[in-house]
Protein backbone atom coordinates (compact mmCIF):
# COMPACT_ATOMS: atom_id res chain seq x y z
CA UNK A 1 0.00 0.00 0.00
CA UNK A 2 1.21 3.48 -0.77
CA UNK A 3 0.41 6.31 1.49
CA UNK A 4 0.45 8.89 -1.83
CA UNK A 5 -2.46 6.82 -3.43
CA UNK A 6 -4.62 6.74 -0.20
CA UNK A 7 -4.40 11.04 -0.12
CA UNK A 8 -5.32 11.06 -3.66
CA UNK A 9 -8.17 8.46 -2.59
CA UNK A 10 -9.23 10.93 -0.06
CA UNK A 11 -8.95 13.79 -1.98
CA UNK A 12 -11.01 12.02 -5.22
CA UNK A 13 -13.89 11.34 -2.39
CA UNK A 14 -13.74 7.97 -2.52
CA UNK A 15 -14.01 6.17 0.49
CA UNK A 16 -11.47 4.04 1.90
CA UNK A 17 -11.10 0.55 3.21
CA UNK A 18 -11.15 -0.79 6.71
CA UNK A 19 -8.04 -2.09 5.26
CA UNK A 20 -6.56 0.77 4.44
CA UNK A 21 -7.11 2.43 7.04
CA UNK A 22 -5.77 0.23 9.37
CA UNK A 23 -2.41 0.45 7.36
CA UNK A 24 -2.77 4.21 7.65
CA UNK A 25 -3.07 4.62 11.68
CA UNK A 26 -0.25 1.50 12.74
CA UNK A 27 1.50 3.21 10.27
CA UNK A 28 1.58 6.60 11.03
CA UNK A 29 1.87 5.36 14.60
CA UNK A 30 5.15 3.82 14.38
CA UNK A 31 6.47 6.53 12.59
CA UNK A 32 6.95 4.74 9.21
CA UNK A 33 4.67 7.71 7.46
CA UNK A 34 5.99 10.85 8.05
CA UNK A 35 3.95 13.91 9.40
CA UNK A 36 4.01 15.91 5.78
CA UNK A 37 2.10 12.80 4.70
CA UNK A 38 -0.24 12.62 7.39
CA UNK A 39 -1.16 16.16 7.50
CA UNK A 40 -1.71 15.68 3.39
CA UNK A 41 -3.89 13.39 4.24
CA UNK A 42 -5.77 14.80 7.50
CA UNK A 43 -6.32 18.20 5.01
CA UNK A 44 -7.97 15.93 2.61
CA UNK A 45 -10.14 14.15 5.57
CA UNK A 46 -11.32 18.24 6.32
CA UNK A 47 -12.15 19.39 3.28
CA UNK A 48 -13.80 15.41 1.76
CA UNK A 49 -15.25 14.48 5.12
CA UNK A 50 -15.28 10.98 5.92
CA UNK A 51 -18.45 8.51 5.95
CA UNK A 52 -19.51 6.68 8.79
CA UNK A 53 -17.97 3.78 7.77
CA UNK A 54 -14.20 5.16 7.35
CA UNK A 55 -15.07 7.27 11.09
CA UNK A 56 -15.74 4.05 12.55
CA UNK A 57 -12.66 2.38 11.10
CA UNK A 58 -10.28 4.97 12.22
CA UNK A 59 -12.26 4.58 15.28
CA UNK A 60 -11.48 1.13 16.12
CA UNK A 61 -7.41 1.74 14.77
CA UNK A 62 -7.06 4.66 17.01
CA UNK A 63 -8.44 2.70 19.94
CA UNK A 64 -6.20 -0.25 19.31
CA UNK A 65 -3.58 1.33 18.79
CA UNK A 66 -2.41 1.11 22.02
CA UNK A 67 -3.19 -0.55 25.55
CA UNK A 68 -7.27 -1.71 25.77
CA UNK A 69 -8.64 -1.69 29.13
CA UNK A 70 -10.15 -5.13 29.76
CA UNK A 71 -12.91 -4.22 32.26
CA UNK A 72 -14.66 -7.77 31.75
CA UNK A 73 -13.91 -8.54 35.35
CA UNK A 74 -16.76 -5.78 36.09
CA UNK A 75 -20.24 -7.23 36.91
CA UNK A 76 -23.03 -4.95 34.94
CA UNK A 77 -23.13 -2.66 32.03
CA UNK A 78 -20.49 -0.05 32.81
CA UNK A 79 -21.23 3.30 31.46
CA UNK A 80 -19.08 6.15 31.07
CA UNK A 81 -19.51 9.73 30.55
CA UNK A 82 -17.58 12.47 28.26
CA UNK A 83 -18.34 16.27 28.24
CA UNK A 84 -16.92 17.89 24.59
CA UNK A 85 -15.15 20.58 27.51
CA UNK A 86 -16.99 23.32 29.28
CA UNK A 87 -16.33 26.01 32.43
CA UNK A 88 -17.32 25.00 35.88
CA UNK A 89 -18.62 21.72 34.85
CA UNK A 90 -18.21 19.32 37.72
CA UNK A 91 -20.73 16.81 36.47
CA UNK A 92 -18.40 13.88 36.35
CA UNK A 93 -17.85 14.03 40.44
CA UNK A 94 -21.38 13.93 40.72
CA UNK A 95 -22.88 11.56 38.19
CA UNK A 96 -20.62 9.16 39.64
CA UNK A 97 -21.94 8.54 42.69
CA UNK A 98 -25.53 9.67 41.82
CA UNK A 99 -25.48 6.76 38.80
CA UNK A 100 -23.50 4.14 41.11
CA UNK A 101 -26.21 4.54 44.07
CA UNK A 102 -28.11 3.06 41.96
CA UNK A 103 -25.66 0.40 41.39
CA UNK A 104 -25.20 1.13 37.82
CA UNK A 105 -21.58 0.50 37.77
CA UNK A 106 -19.01 3.69 36.67
CA UNK A 107 -15.45 3.01 36.01
CA UNK A 108 -13.59 6.20 35.13
CA UNK A 109 -10.34 6.94 33.56
CA UNK A 110 -9.69 10.70 33.65
CA UNK A 111 -7.22 13.11 32.86
CA UNK A 112 -5.37 16.06 34.17
CA UNK A 113 -6.03 17.97 31.36
CA UNK A 114 -5.12 21.38 30.10
CA UNK A 115 -8.89 23.36 31.36
CA UNK A 116 -9.36 26.55 32.97
CA UNK A 117 -9.72 25.10 36.14
CA UNK A 118 -7.86 21.39 36.82
CA UNK A 119 -9.77 18.09 35.47
CA UNK A 120 -12.11 15.83 37.70
CA UNK A 121 -8.65 14.39 38.97
CA UNK A 122 -7.16 17.22 40.23
CA UNK A 123 -10.12 17.81 42.35
CA UNK A 124 -10.62 14.59 43.94
CA UNK A 125 -6.85 15.29 44.55
CA UNK A 126 -7.82 18.42 46.86
CA UNK A 127 -9.38 15.78 49.42
CA UNK A 128 -6.63 15.11 51.56
CA UNK A 129 -5.38 11.23 51.19
CA UNK A 130 -7.45 10.37 48.01
CA UNK A 131 -5.16 8.71 45.83
CA UNK A 132 -5.96 8.39 42.25
CA UNK A 133 -3.12 6.07 40.81
CA UNK A 134 -4.37 2.71 41.42
CA UNK A 135 -3.47 -0.72 40.31
CA UNK A 136 -5.97 -1.97 37.42
CA UNK A 137 -7.13 -5.00 39.55
CA UNK A 138 -7.89 -3.21 42.78
CA UNK A 139 -9.74 -0.39 40.30
CA UNK A 140 -11.79 -3.52 39.19
CA UNK A 141 -12.61 -4.65 42.84
CA UNK A 142 -13.73 -1.48 43.96
CA UNK A 143 -16.10 -1.07 40.97
CA UNK A 144 -17.15 -4.14 42.27
CA UNK A 145 -17.51 -3.61 45.63
CA UNK A 146 -19.16 -0.01 45.56
CA UNK A 147 -20.10 0.18 41.87
CA UNK A 148 -17.78 3.48 41.47
CA UNK A 149 -13.71 3.92 41.13
CA UNK A 150 -11.96 7.16 39.61
CA UNK A 151 -8.49 7.05 38.88
CA UNK A 152 -5.75 8.61 36.46
CA UNK A 153 -4.88 8.02 33.10
CA UNK A 154 -2.13 5.17 33.09
CA UNK A 155 -0.58 3.36 30.30
CA UNK A 156 -0.53 4.08 26.83
CA UNK A 157 -3.66 4.82 25.77
CA UNK A 158 -4.29 5.92 21.97
CA UNK A 159 -1.20 6.77 21.25
CA UNK A 160 -2.19 6.93 17.50
CA UNK A 161 -4.58 9.78 18.43
CA UNK A 162 -2.25 11.61 20.62
CA UNK A 163 0.09 11.68 17.77
CA UNK A 164 -2.76 13.12 15.30
CA UNK A 165 -3.96 15.05 17.61
CA UNK A 166 -0.92 17.01 17.93
CA UNK A 167 -0.28 17.19 13.99
CA UNK A 168 -3.78 18.24 13.37
CA UNK A 169 -3.32 21.11 16.05
CA UNK A 170 -0.59 22.45 14.28
CA UNK A 171 -1.63 21.98 10.56
CA UNK A 172 -5.30 23.33 10.22
CA UNK A 173 -7.75 20.54 11.20
CA UNK A 174 -8.38 20.21 14.43
CA UNK A 175 -12.17 21.18 13.59
CA UNK A 176 -13.51 18.08 11.37
CA UNK A 177 -16.13 16.38 12.51
CA UNK A 178 -15.16 12.76 11.84
CA UNK A 179 -11.78 13.67 13.20
CA UNK A 180 -13.14 15.08 16.61
CA UNK A 181 -15.61 12.00 16.85
CA UNK A 182 -13.26 9.37 16.30
CA UNK A 183 -10.61 11.14 18.36
CA UNK A 184 -12.65 11.31 21.50
CA UNK A 185 -14.73 7.87 20.66
CA UNK A 186 -11.15 6.07 20.72
CA UNK A 187 -10.07 7.50 24.08
CA UNK A 188 -13.53 6.45 25.15
CA UNK A 189 -13.49 2.59 23.78
CA UNK A 190 -9.99 2.16 25.07
CA UNK A 191 -10.69 2.62 28.12
CA UNK A 192 -12.88 -0.42 28.61
CA UNK A 193 -16.69 1.37 28.68
CA UNK A 194 -19.78 -0.62 27.48
CA UNK A 195 -21.86 1.87 27.33
CA UNK A 196 -21.28 6.08 26.86
CA UNK A 197 -22.98 8.99 27.08
CA UNK A 198 -21.92 12.43 25.42
CA UNK A 199 -22.37 15.79 26.82
CA UNK A 200 -21.85 17.70 23.38
CA UNK A 201 -21.48 21.46 24.74
CA UNK A 202 -22.61 24.42 22.29
CA UNK A 203 -21.85 27.83 22.67
CA UNK A 204 -18.85 30.51 23.09
CA UNK A 205 -17.36 28.20 25.90
CA UNK A 206 -17.98 25.68 24.16
CA UNK A 207 -15.72 23.72 20.93
CA UNK A 208 -18.48 23.67 19.02
CA UNK A 209 -19.59 27.23 18.53
CA UNK A 210 -23.23 26.78 16.47
CA UNK A 211 -25.70 24.30 17.07
CA UNK A 212 -25.50 22.30 13.56
CA UNK A 213 -21.91 21.58 14.05
CA UNK A 214 -22.69 20.37 18.17
CA UNK A 215 -25.63 18.57 16.58
CA UNK A 216 -23.47 16.94 13.67
CA UNK A 217 -21.00 15.77 16.14
CA UNK A 218 -23.12 14.20 18.63
CA UNK A 219 -24.49 12.14 15.64
CA UNK A 220 -21.58 10.97 14.31
CA UNK A 221 -20.18 10.00 17.84
CA UNK A 222 -23.46 7.55 18.60
CA UNK A 223 -23.46 6.29 15.53
CA UNK A 224 -19.94 5.73 15.66
CA UNK A 225 -20.40 3.97 18.89
CA UNK A 226 -23.73 2.12 17.88
CA UNK A 227 -21.52 1.00 15.15
CA UNK A 228 -19.03 -0.65 16.94
CA UNK A 229 -20.89 -2.11 19.90
CA UNK A 230 -20.86 -0.15 22.29
CA UNK A 231 -24.44 1.58 23.31
CA UNK A 232 -23.84 5.59 22.74
CA UNK A 233 -26.48 8.33 23.55
CA UNK A 234 -25.95 12.66 23.63
CA UNK A 235 -27.33 15.37 25.19
CA UNK A 236 -26.59 18.59 23.79
CA UNK A 237 -26.34 21.49 26.26
CA UNK A 238 -25.81 25.42 26.19
CA UNK A 239 -22.39 26.40 27.22
CA UNK A 240 -23.15 30.44 26.85
CA UNK A 241 -22.49 30.93 30.70
CA UNK A 242 -20.67 28.67 33.08
CA UNK A 243 -22.39 25.50 34.64
CA UNK A 244 -23.66 26.55 38.47
CA UNK A 245 -21.96 29.17 39.74
CA UNK A 246 -18.54 28.23 41.09
CA UNK A 247 -15.39 28.11 38.66
CA UNK A 248 -12.60 26.59 40.67
CA UNK A 249 -11.12 23.34 41.95
CA UNK A 250 -12.20 23.69 45.55
CA UNK A 251 -15.03 25.59 44.99
CA UNK A 252 -16.55 23.31 42.41
CA UNK A 253 -15.94 20.34 44.63
CA UNK A 254 -18.03 21.98 47.20
CA UNK A 255 -20.05 22.66 44.50
CA UNK A 256 -20.87 19.03 43.79
CA UNK A 257 -21.07 18.07 47.11
CA UNK A 258 -24.05 20.64 47.67
CA UNK A 259 -25.42 19.20 44.66
CA UNK A 260 -25.70 15.60 45.74
CA UNK A 261 -27.29 16.73 48.90
CA UNK A 262 -29.84 18.23 46.78
CA UNK A 263 -28.94 21.38 46.95
CA UNK A 264 -27.00 22.43 43.73
CA UNK A 265 -27.27 25.01 40.80
CA UNK A 266 -30.70 24.73 39.24
CA UNK A 267 -28.57 24.31 35.87
CA UNK A 268 -25.89 21.96 37.44
CA UNK A 269 -28.77 20.24 38.84
CA UNK A 270 -30.68 19.79 35.94
CA UNK A 271 -27.59 18.94 33.71
CA UNK A 272 -26.54 16.42 36.46
CA UNK A 273 -30.48 14.62 35.78
CA UNK A 274 -30.49 14.56 32.27
CA UNK A 275 -27.20 13.19 31.75
CA UNK A 276 -27.73 10.53 34.41
CA UNK A 277 -30.85 9.56 32.49
CA UNK A 278 -28.98 9.37 29.86
CA UNK A 279 -26.86 7.06 31.79
CA UNK A 280 -29.06 4.65 33.14
CA UNK A 281 -31.03 4.09 29.78
CA UNK A 282 -27.43 3.31 28.29
CA UNK A 283 -26.93 1.00 31.11
CA UNK A 284 -30.24 -0.74 30.37
CA UNK A 285 -31.44 -0.11 34.40
CA UNK A 286 -34.40 1.63 32.45
CA UNK A 287 -35.81 2.60 29.33
CA UNK A 288 -37.88 4.84 30.38
CA UNK A 289 -36.45 8.79 30.63
CA UNK A 290 -39.26 10.02 33.38
CA UNK A 291 -38.59 6.95 35.44
CA UNK A 292 -34.88 7.21 35.71
CA UNK A 293 -34.94 11.06 36.18
CA UNK A 294 -37.46 10.33 39.34
CA UNK A 295 -35.04 7.77 40.36
CA UNK A 296 -32.13 9.88 40.54
CA UNK A 297 -33.71 12.79 42.08
CA UNK A 298 -34.87 10.85 44.75
CA UNK A 299 -31.05 9.73 45.46
CA UNK A 300 -30.43 13.73 45.65
CA UNK A 301 -32.78 14.07 48.34
CA UNK A 302 -32.86 10.55 50.41
CA UNK A 303 -29.29 11.37 50.88
CA UNK A 304 -28.14 8.25 49.12
CA UNK A 305 -26.38 10.00 46.54
CA UNK A 306 -24.29 11.60 49.31
CA UNK A 307 -23.36 8.29 51.14
CA UNK A 308 -22.01 7.13 48.31
CA UNK A 309 -19.55 9.59 47.74
CA UNK A 310 -18.43 9.40 51.58
CA UNK A 311 -18.18 5.56 50.62
CA UNK A 312 -15.81 6.30 47.20
CA UNK A 313 -13.65 8.87 49.24
CA UNK A 314 -12.70 6.69 51.79
CA UNK A 315 -12.27 3.50 49.17
CA UNK A 316 -9.91 5.51 47.44
CA UNK A 317 -7.84 6.34 51.05
CA UNK A 318 -9.46 10.16 51.44
CA UNK A 319 -10.07 11.95 54.56
CA UNK A 320 -14.18 12.39 53.97
CA UNK A 321 -14.46 14.64 57.21
CA UNK A 322 -13.51 17.28 54.22
CA UNK A 323 -16.90 16.34 52.33
CA UNK A 324 -19.49 16.65 55.89
CA UNK A 325 -17.69 19.57 56.89
CA UNK A 326 -16.42 21.65 53.44
CA UNK A 327 -14.86 24.36 55.70
CA UNK A 328 -12.29 22.30 56.17
CA UNK A 329 -11.07 23.09 52.30
CA UNK A 330 -8.21 25.67 52.03
CA UNK A 331 -10.15 29.16 50.96
CA UNK A 332 -8.15 32.07 48.66
CA UNK A 333 -6.76 35.00 51.21
CA UNK A 334 -8.99 37.14 49.57
CA UNK A 335 -12.70 37.64 48.18
CA UNK A 336 -13.30 40.25 46.11
CA UNK A 337 -16.63 41.08 44.90
CA UNK A 338 -17.32 42.02 40.99
CA UNK A 339 -20.13 44.86 41.30
CA UNK A 340 -22.55 45.68 38.86
CA UNK A 341 -22.07 48.77 37.09
CA UNK A 342 -25.87 49.31 36.15
CA UNK A 343 -29.56 48.30 37.22
CA UNK A 344 -31.21 45.64 34.98
CA UNK A 345 -31.36 41.95 34.23
CA UNK A 346 -28.11 39.83 33.50
CA UNK A 347 -28.28 39.20 29.75
CA UNK A 348 -24.84 37.49 28.66
CA UNK A 349 -21.90 35.71 30.83
CA UNK A 350 -18.98 35.10 28.35
CA UNK A 351 -18.17 31.64 29.96
CA UNK A 352 -14.79 31.45 28.12
CA UNK A 353 -13.70 34.99 29.18
CA UNK A 354 -15.15 33.58 33.05
CA UNK A 355 -12.65 30.55 32.59
CA UNK A 356 -9.66 32.50 31.36
CA UNK A 357 -9.65 35.00 34.49
CA UNK A 358 -9.98 31.70 36.39
CA UNK A 359 -6.73 30.21 34.98
CA UNK A 360 -5.17 33.97 35.31
CA UNK A 361 -5.89 33.10 39.08
CA UNK A 362 -3.65 30.03 39.28
CA UNK A 363 -7.29 27.21 38.95
CA UNK A 364 -6.35 26.06 35.44
CA UNK A 365 -3.02 24.78 33.55
CA UNK A 366 -1.07 26.01 30.32
CA UNK A 367 1.14 23.04 30.54
CA UNK A 368 0.62 19.79 32.20
CA UNK A 369 3.64 20.62 34.16
CA UNK A 370 1.80 23.65 35.82
CA UNK A 371 1.18 23.04 39.61
CA UNK A 372 -2.73 24.11 40.37
CA UNK A 373 -3.68 26.61 43.11
CA UNK A 374 -7.10 24.78 44.78
CA UNK A 375 -8.27 27.92 46.34
CA UNK A 376 -8.69 30.30 44.09
CA UNK A 377 -11.55 30.70 41.50
CA UNK A 378 -14.69 32.79 40.65
CA UNK A 379 -18.39 32.33 42.35
CA UNK A 380 -21.15 34.14 40.37
CA UNK A 381 -23.60 35.34 42.17
CA UNK A 382 -26.14 36.30 39.11
CA UNK A 383 -26.36 34.23 36.37
CA UNK A 384 -28.19 35.03 32.96
CA UNK A 385 -31.95 35.66 33.63
CA UNK A 386 -31.65 37.13 36.99
CA UNK A 387 -32.64 40.88 37.70
CA UNK A 388 -29.61 43.32 39.44
CA UNK A 389 -29.80 46.64 40.64
CA UNK A 390 -26.61 49.00 40.23
CA UNK A 391 -24.58 48.32 43.34
CA UNK A 392 -24.85 44.29 43.57
CA UNK A 393 -22.31 41.59 43.41
CA UNK A 394 -21.88 40.06 40.28
CA UNK A 395 -19.51 37.74 41.06
CA UNK A 396 -16.33 37.00 44.02
CA UNK A 397 -13.55 36.65 43.24
CA UNK A 398 -11.53 34.17 45.35
CA UNK A 399 -7.49 34.88 44.59
CA UNK A 400 -4.32 34.37 46.62
CA UNK A 401 -2.42 37.70 45.42
CA UNK A 402 -3.86 41.20 46.44
CA UNK A 403 -3.86 43.09 43.44
CA UNK A 404 -6.60 41.37 40.65
CA UNK A 405 -6.96 44.88 38.11
CA UNK A 406 -6.41 42.75 35.23
CA UNK A 407 -8.85 40.26 36.62
CA UNK A 408 -11.66 42.46 37.73
CA UNK A 409 -11.35 44.46 34.15
CA UNK A 410 -12.16 41.28 32.60
CA UNK A 411 -14.96 40.15 34.64
CA UNK A 412 -16.34 43.06 33.86
CA UNK A 413 -15.83 42.80 29.96
CA UNK A 414 -17.21 39.27 30.40
CA UNK A 415 -20.77 40.30 31.36
CA UNK A 416 -23.38 41.86 29.89
CA UNK A 417 -26.34 44.11 31.87
CA UNK A 418 -29.40 44.58 29.56
CA UNK A 419 -33.52 46.16 30.26
CA UNK A 420 -34.44 43.03 28.59
CA UNK A 421 -34.78 39.85 30.60
CA UNK A 422 -33.85 36.81 28.52
CA UNK A 423 -33.97 32.68 29.42
CA UNK A 424 -31.01 30.93 29.71
CA UNK A 425 -31.03 27.71 27.59
CA UNK A 426 -29.62 24.48 28.90
CA UNK A 427 -30.73 21.32 27.46
CA UNK A 428 -30.95 21.58 23.74
CA UNK A 429 -31.51 18.07 22.34
CA UNK A 430 -31.13 14.34 23.25
CA UNK A 431 -29.65 12.30 19.97
CA UNK A 432 -30.02 8.69 19.71
N1 LIG B 1 -11.10 16.59 22.05
C1 LIG B 1 -10.49 15.46 21.66
O1 LIG B 1 -10.21 14.59 22.47
N2 LIG B 1 -10.17 15.30 20.37
C2 LIG B 1 -10.45 16.24 19.44
O2 LIG B 1 -10.13 16.04 18.28
C3 LIG B 1 -11.07 17.42 19.86
C4 LIG B 1 -11.40 17.56 21.18
CA1 LIG C 1 -19.74 25.03 38.43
Amino acid sequence: MKMLDLIEKKQQHIELTQTEIEWLIENYTNETIPDYQMSAFLMAVYFQGMTEQEAGYMTMAMAQSGDMLDLSAIEGIKVDKHSTGGVGDTTTLILGPLVASLNVPVAKMSGRGLGHTGGTIDKLESIPGFDTEIAQEKFIELVNQNKLSVVGQTGNLTPADKKIYALRDVSGSVQSIPLIASSIMSKKIASGADAIVLDVKVGDGAFMKTVKDARDLAQTMVRIGNQVGRKTLAVLSAMDQPLGFAVGNNLEVIEAIETLQGNGPEDLTELCLVLGANMLIANGYTDNFDQARTDLEAQLHNGQAFEKFGEFIESQGGNSDYIRDVSKFSTARYQIPVVASESGYVSDWVAHEVGEVARMLGAGRLSLTDEIDPAVGIVLTKKVGDSVQEGDTLAVIHSNQEDITKEMARMQEAVTIDNQQIQPSLIIDMIE
